[in-house]
């Protein structure tokens, strides 16, 4: 049997912090549930002082979610550290994450602390987590451009203090492999009490090397990656969970570790995590993306017909992706429908499956195909327009060369009914002003895309919409045969998580927080 190594996912704390990413309490707890069921070891659910819905989702999901140990972030402040456990000690196995910069463009500028205080502020923190908690992970913020010699001592005195976990974090995705790997390599052979610490990594992909960097690190010495699914994080992202588990698994003769992650539910997770966070994957993105397993090329299709290993390194099964197929039509009922999404992997209880069942049979009149895809989109619909203030009840619009454009839309706004005609610049520009108008809402349009979920022209329209207003962004999608109705909800979706964003970041700061830069 090879080493193991510890998978820690920070998709609901680090996935989080990209621009726009923002995700309510169901959405997490949901999230939170997919990756209990991919095996991943730990789930850094949140950062608990950053405000009161961070602080509820991390408790809730130390209280629902088993199996996993449920982590909190915490900076190296005593109230961090006292909330973050607050959070995290109903979980039969919570651990509390903190961490202080070690870098000295960090120590200079960020927290204007001398080598001596921050050793200061380790020894005071670390002892104050580990009398809380048994499982304590410490991190070297921008660990990358950290001075070696202050580093092994940081390193030291935290073990020392009741760190059980190390990681080096790449801060800002600034080392190549070479150099990443052999920071853990000095670390391992120049910190006296190393083995009495996991040593763990954590990068992100400012130059596209995130994976590459974990992997030299587990080369070196790391036992625990942190990663997120579909390489969501701040910026360009961090290391993406299913890229390091698969690529752990097919050279495991040249990196001979292993995961104990069920790769079968890698598909499910991460459209689960696009769907909900509106960030769609590219198509030719490494495991998951639309065309990762896609044959274009004549001379590769005959050679997969020939012998399937000529040019596929690992099959499309290993994580979880079947063919398409026609799946249900407007005749079939509510076992059916049940069965079909539990095959997707998506088990709901009675409520949730009532009500997309009705959603089901909306679409299924106007559609008469009705494919995997179109149910993974129903679902994620769903999901972004969960209780939510502002609600999509219909559109009519005039479109065409001659016409002028016109939308006629009804919403509801904390379930009171309104309803307006205005007009535009083509179709979805008068959508999208009876929305700012019916809302008393104009926030930055960032981001109109649109594409098709299946082929054919009766597929359904999926449009992802990112707004922005006052440094705070969101992204959303919404999907229909209607590629203008696809439009509305896509906005409603990002209006209403922007809404929620504002909400919290006025309450709680959260914007403070972000200029430290965490
Ligand atoms: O990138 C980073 O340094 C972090 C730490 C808080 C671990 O996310
Ligand atoms: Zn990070």
């Amino acid at each position: 049997m090879t080493e193991k190594i510890y998978i820690f996912d920070t998709t609901l704390r680090d996935g989080e912090q990209s621009p726009g990413a923002s995700m309510n309490l169901e959405e997490k707890i949901q999230i939170a549930e997919v990756l209990a069921d991919l095996k991943v070891d730990i789930i850094e659910a949140g950062f608990p002082i950053a405000s009161n819905g961070d602080f509820e989702a991390v408790s809730e999901i130390s209280k629902n979610i088993k199996g996993p140990t449920i982590a909190g972030l915490a900076r190296a402040k005593l109230a961090d550290i006292e909330r973050a456990w607050e959070a995290v000690k109903f979980s039969d196995s919570p651990r509390i994450h903190t961490f202080i910069a070690t870098s000295p463009i960090h120590m200079k500028y960020k927290l204007m602390k001398s080598e001596n205080e921050v050793l200061e502020a380790i020894k005071q923190t670390v002892t104050f987590a580990r009398n809380l908690c048994p499982n304590i992970e410490w991190s070297c913020e921008d660990g990358g451009r950290s001075n070696l010699d202050f580093l092994y001592q940081c390193i030291e005195l935290a073990i020392e203090c009741g760190a059980t976990t190390i990681n080096i974090p790449d801060t800002v995705g600034y080392t190549l492999p070479t150099e990443f790997g052999s920071i853990f390599k000095s670390v391992k052979n120049n910190v006296p009490n190393i083995d009495k610490a996991i040593l763990s990594t954590h990068t992100h992909n400012d130059l596209g090397l995130a994976v590459a960097n974990s992997i030299a690190a587990i080369q070196e010495g790391a036992r625990q990656v942190e990663c997120t699914i579909n390489g969501l994080g701040e910026r360009a992202g961090n290391a993406a969970l299913e890229e390091i588990v698969m690529a752990l698994k097919v050279k495991k003769d040249l990196i001979p570790f292993h995961t104990d992650i069920k790769t079968q539910s890698i598909t499910k997770a991460s459209r689960l995590v696009s769907s909900i966070t509106g960030f769609s994957v590219q198509p030719n993105k490494a495991i998951v993306g639309a065309n990762a397993f896609a044959h274009e090329a004549g001379i590769h299709q005959d050679g997969m017909l020939k012998n399937a290993e000529t040019y596929e390194i690992m099959t499309p099964e290993t994580v979880g992706l079947t063919e398409s197929s026609l799946v249900l039509g407007k005749h079939s009922g509510k076992h059916a429908f049940s069965e079909k999404l539990k095959e997707l992997g998506y088990e709901l209880g009675d409520n949730a499956l009532m009500e997309l069942f009705g959603r089901f049979k909306d679409l299924a009149d106007r559609k008469k195909e009705i494919f995997d895809e179109d149910l993974i989109a129903l679902v994620g619909d769903r999901a972004a327009s969960y209780n939510e203030k502002i609600k999509f009840v219909n559109l009519n619009v005039n479109a065409g060369s001659l016409e002028k454009h016109q939308a006629k839309l009804t919403i509801l706004i904390e379930d009171k009914s309104k309803d307006i005609e205005t007009d535009g610049n083509g179709p979805v520009d008068a959508t999208f002003n009876a929305i700012k108008l019916l809302t008393n809402t104009n926030y930055k349009l960032k981001l109109y895309q649109v594409h098709a979920i299946t082929a054919g022209t009766d597929a359904q329209g999926e449009v992802t919409v990112r707004l922005e207003d006052d440094q705070l962004t969101s992204q959303a999608k919404g999907s229909d045969p209607d590629i203008i109705v696809a439009s509305a909800k896509a906005y409603i979706n990002a209006l209403n998580k922007l809404i929620y964003k504002k909400t919290r970041s006025k309450n709680e700061q959260i914007s403070a927080l972000k200029i430290e830069g965490v």
